[in-house]
């Protein structure tokens, strides 16, 4: 397959030393400028944002594969088409994404290749089976609703190319969780028996959801620098807590309750709480010990030896082999 060339390595804007270079790039951080793909910056931002957003593009690819199960078995006919429009936009944040990747420097190849072999790290979330149609609702509007939370923060981080690529995609969440509430919408106010199945749905997927914003601050390295680089905008406890105080209440109007008896919003404080995720299982499962883990990388591997033929004709189109057509 055609191979882009990778940037040359960012360049430096003025023969300072590496304090004056790193001033620099600080001042434009802290005067809210974006950092560019040929800008100089410190080797650890070039690895953080590409571990940050290769993570997130592979975690839309995979997020896509448990929705996918569901549109042959979607209960109405534009319920199919949404869900199929859904999974289609999933796909393209991801193309989006891997195409940011490689402005820093790391091909689209080897992004590939670490998602396959599983080296690569993906959203923990993914790795739990859609049981039922209600999860296929849960998921769009609560696990789309905790991105849409996080994203809309990273979308005024400093890299230029991501922040600019968040734009779209923040913008194609949000029809993801109105379609997903729809579908919650509905159930909640159906028959005794959608309203069960909606709840154990909710059930299920709350500890994963808790988890998606990952591990306390007590454990998360770098935080602090991350942050001063604006890659991160705020801690992994701020943005749950944000989460929690926007859609709790949205969950409980739909007459439904969350299987966590320490949850409440603490008055004095403003703060919620609520037991803290098994952190132990979300390793687990990150290291690639979750019930689906092997499913869904097993299914990328397929349908990426099924498309080996697209790959190949692509190739021989531009080593001008092809006869064009008239
Ligand atoms: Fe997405
Ligand atoms: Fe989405």
């Amino acid at each position: 397959m055609t191979t882009l060339t990778p940037l040359a390595p960012p360049k430096t804007e003025f023969d300072g030393s590496e304090e004056d270079l790193l001033a620099n790039f600080e001042a434009k951080i802290a005067a809210n400028e974006k950092i560019e793909p040929t800008d100089w910056m410190p080797e650890l931002y070039r690895k953080q944002v590409i571990r940050m957003v290769q993570n997130h593009g592979n975690s839309e690819i995979v997020g896509a594969l448990p929705e996918r199960e569901w549109i042959a078995h979607a209960p109405t006919f534009k319920r199919k088409l949404a869900l199929t429009a859904k999974v289609q936009d999933e796909v393209g944040h991801a193309q989006l994404l891997y195409s940011v990747v490689e402005t820093l420097g790391k091909p689209r190849e080897t992004i590939i290749q670490e998602l396959l072999d599983g080296t690569a790290k993906y959203s923990n979330v993914f790795n739990y089976p859609p049981e039922t149609w209600a999860d296929v609702g849960v998921i769009a509007w609560l696990i789309d609703a905790a991105a849409i939370v996080r994203q809309l923060l990273l979308r005024e981080g400093s890299y230029g190319p991501y922040s600019r690529a968040l734009q779209r995609i923040c913008y194609e969440e949000s029809f993801h969780l109105k379609h997903g509430y729809d579908i919650c919408v509905t159930l909640a106010l159906g028959t005794k028996q959608q309203k069960d199945m909606l709840q154990d749905a909710l059930n299920r997927w709350w500890e994963p959801i808790m988890g998606f914003f990952g591990p306390s601050d007590r454990s998360s390295i770098h935080t602090e620098v991350l942050m001063r680089w604006k890659i991160k905008m705020k801690s992994n406890d701020a943005i749950r807590q944000e989460f929690l105080e926007q859609y709790v209440p949205k969950i409980y109007e739909l007459g439904l309750t969350l299987p966590d008896p320490e949850l409440r919003k603490d008055e004095e404080t403003g703060k919620w709480l609520y037991t803290e995720p098994d952190w132990e299982e979300l390793k687990r499962v990150i290291q690639g010990g979750g019930p689906c883990n092997a499913e869904r990388i097993g299914l990328r591997r397929m349908a990426h030896e099924d498309g080996e033929w697209v790959r190949r004709a692509l190739d021989a189109a531009s080593r001008s082999e092809t006869i064009p057509l008239q």
